[in-house]
């Protein structure tokens, strides 16, 4: 099936106009007979100047010391909670990319292991939903000692704009990734701004959206991305009292969400 890609005119992304979609809905229940395709980039959605950075020291030393607060509100980590709890199967294996002291699983659902990654270990080893962690700068080096096919699903929580080499990041998810198992990836409009990359932070929110799906385009056997939206300020906004309020520091906004969901080769049906 051919799917026309959006363009998008940024110097920093390149753009690309038609690719062949994977197995999606329509051919999960006939996929067993598919063959499953192999993970491999097929193109590069970044230039050069699109992956660099403001800061351009090593990550691990911006993240050496441990930052305990939580990088969005409360609005943001229910609405992501409640997608976790609908996509993310009991009794599953996770990996929690980027991670850090702070879990927003549903902490009533038992899940049968969860490995979390990310840059600083006082804050890892704080989280309280991890059966164990690994400490990675993936700028550095994007493969992990896990074998191929060992996790349900895998999480990237309001990070992946720190991301130089995303084509190669989500080539290994898919590797790690079981056939069917699910890649989340969420985000808002904060950012550490000198380590986010300069085609996200010279982004819109659509166009950041158009980057997620991309990178999902980008390595052959991702189902078609879907995007999850839920804007809390886009009523209010429309209120002339709301926009006072918040001219006047009255009203906060609450942090937009966006989520980008794509499948190892095939979407599987949840039970209910
Ligand atoms: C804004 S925090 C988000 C933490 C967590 N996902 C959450 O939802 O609270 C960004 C995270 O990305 C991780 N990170 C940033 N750059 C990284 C890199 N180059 N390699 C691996 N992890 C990185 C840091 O460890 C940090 O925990």
């Amino acid at each position: 099936m051919q799917t026309n890609l959006q363009l998008i005119s940024s110097p920093h992304v390149r753009t690309s106009i038609k690719i062949v979609s994977t197995l999606n809905e329509s051919h999960q229940s006939n996929h067993q007979q598919q063959p499953l395709s192999s993970g491999k980039i097929k193109r590069l959605v970044l230039t050069q100047e699109g992956r660099t950075k403001l800061n351009i020291y090593p990550d691990r030393d911006f993240y050496s010391y441990p930052r305990f607060v939580t990088h969005v509100d409360d609005g943001f980590i229910s609405t992501l909670t409640n997608l976790y709890r609908e996509r993310l199967r009991p009794d599953t294996e996770v990996l929690d990319l980027m991670s850090s002291w702070v879990s927003h699983l549903p902490s009533d659902v038992k899940y049968k292991r969860v490995v979390g990654h990310g840059l600083n270990a006082q804050e890892l080893s704080m989280n309280p939903r991890l059966d164990f962690f690994v400490v990675k700068d993936l700028n550095q080096d994007q493969r992990f000692e896990f074998e191929s096919c060992s996790f349900d699903a895998v999480l990237c929580t309001v990070s992946v704009q720190y991301l130089q080499q995303p084509e190669k990041v989500f080539e290994e998810v898919f590797r790690l990734l079981k056939p069917g198992g699910v890649f989340i990836v969420s985000f808002s409009n904060r950012m550490f701004y000198e380590k986010a990359i300069s085609a996200w932070r010279e982004g819109s929110a659509y166009s950041r959206v158009q980057l997620v799906v991309q990178y999902f385009q980008s390595v052959e056997g991702f189902t078609e991305a879907e995007v999850v939206r839920n804007l809390p300020n886009a009523q209010e906004n429309k209120s002339p009292i709301g926009w006072i309020l918040r001219l006047f520091g009255l009203l906060s906004g609450s942090d937009p969400f966006y989520a980008v969901i794509a499948y190892r080769n095939f979407k599987p049906i949840l039970d209910d």
